[in-house]
């Protein structure tokens, strides 16, 4: 494809890691690489993955409280951009990748109630509650 076409191609498709992205970089000779279903939940994970391999290292996940926060951020800019109930919904999937991503099963019970909270000051405390307490079990 790379040598049929004259417009960058770029390779996609179960790429999660930094050694995924170079492999598929590597076979292809694309010109860059899309990340899916590895980054739900995980929106750091593509400039983490490219800083690898540009500079070597691990992927290194931020803080838990960097990513409450940037999760607080996206769930504002989304009730900003959708108005009322479509913003509330539209930003469910991304909470639930994120709790996921995160806190993992432990974590499904609360995930179901939070994802059924229509108010969304509730549903920011309800956050903050739920990746403090994540932070106060991997403190343990
Ligand atoms: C939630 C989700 C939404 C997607 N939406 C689209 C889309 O709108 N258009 C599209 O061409 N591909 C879409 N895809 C496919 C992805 O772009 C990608 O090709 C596929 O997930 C394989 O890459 P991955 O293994 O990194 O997930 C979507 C995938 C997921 C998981």
């Amino acid at each position: 494809m790379v040598e049929a076409v004259s417009i960058p191609v770029i390779a996609n498709g179960d790429i999660a890691t930094a050694a995924d992205a170079r492999r598929a970089l590597e076979l292809s000779g694309a010109a860059g690489v899309m990340i899916g279903r590895a980054a739900q939940g995980k929106p750091w994970l593509p400039a983490a993955i490219e800083r690898a391999l540009k500079h070597g290292g691990e992927v290194v996940p931020p803080p838990r409280a960097r990513l409450l926060q940037s999760l607080l951020a996206l769930y504002d800019d989304t009730l900003d951009v959708y108005d009322g109930k479509l913003g509330i919904r539209i930003a469910r999937k991304h909470i639930a990748w994120m709790i996921d991503a995160e806190l993992g099963a432990d974590a499904r019970e609360l995930r179901k109630r939070i994802c059924m909270l229509e108010d969304p000051h509730l549903v920011r405390e309800a956050l903050i509650q739920l990746f403090d307490d994540g932070l106060d079990r991997a403190a343990a």
